[in-house]
């Protein structure tokens, strides 16, 4: 099967509209690839803090492009339907998911040079028997061929409280008057990006999960992948 034939679904949408949980849940049950196209940019982001790299100075931004493209990454599968980031043979899975990570990721984000020297890296994952693309430009830029496009999106007062009950869980202090305001201010700068800006696709599926359990947004994205056949 050659890549373009691989079946490919696109799940786009702001941070902790849960995305990430219904596209590892989907590749788990169809048995398919899952690329977290966000991990890649959080490893820019990581790479660059760890560099001391500044995205407003020309120079550093060459450097952070050149780390893009030759990223050093693997996607190991993990207890459950998670998969472990391995950046240059070490474990960063948590640290990418720090909040200094978070706000790294978004900035480096917006530059057009990184997003192109991620671009073909992200479509090297559509192989067979197919592919989950989990992000927020994989309709519109990386495949915008894919097989089926869905948008998952919830309000931002949600979002905010399920990550401060996934801190709180984990033992974190958090507060959920920041949290929001982050929240807001990432969506703000994922949106009004000149390149590649947070939107759905004109041919995605839009899925609110906002009051919504999480079996009960996985059943609607599977009635989409039923009505494919893929299921
Ligand atoms: O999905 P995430 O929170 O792990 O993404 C981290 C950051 O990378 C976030 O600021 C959005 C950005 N991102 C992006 O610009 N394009 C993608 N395809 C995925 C993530």
């Amino acid at each position: 099967m050659s890549q373009s034939d691989t079946p490919v679904l696109t799940l786009d949408g702001p941070g902790g509209a849960g995305k990430g949980t219904l596209a590892s849940a989907l590749a788990a049950e169809l048995g398919w690839f899952l690329l977290d196209s966000g991990a890649l940019y959080r490893l820019v982001g990581l790479i660059a803090l760890r560099e001391g790299l500044n995205p407003d100075e020309p120079d550093d931004c060459d450097i952070a492009r050149e780390r893009a493209r030759r990223l050093d990454l693997h996607f190991m599968p993990d207890t459950g339907a998670g998969q472990r980031v391995l950046l240059a043979g070490e474990d960063v899975t948590d640290l990418i998911r720090t909040d200094a990570i978070s706000d790294a990721a978004s900035k480096w984000a917006v530059q057009p040079a990184i997003r192109s020297a991620l671009l073909e890296r992200q479509r090297d994952f559509a192989v067979a028997p197919g592919l989950i693309a989990d992000g927020r430009d994989m309709g519109t830029v990386i495949f915008p061929d894919a097989g089926l496009k869905i948008y998952v999106t919830a309000s931002a007062e949600e979002r905010a409280q399920r990550r401060f009950d996934q801190l709180s869980a984990t033992g974190v202090d958090a507060s959920l008057s920041r949290i929001y305001r982050e929240i807001l201010d990432r969506d703000a700068r994922d949106a009004s990006r000149a390149v590649a800006p947070l939107k759905p696709a004109a041919d995605a599926h839009v899925i609110d999960t906002t009051g919504e359990t999480v079996a009960a947004s996985l059943e609607r994205v599977r009635g989409l992948v039923r009505e494919k056949g893929w299921l």
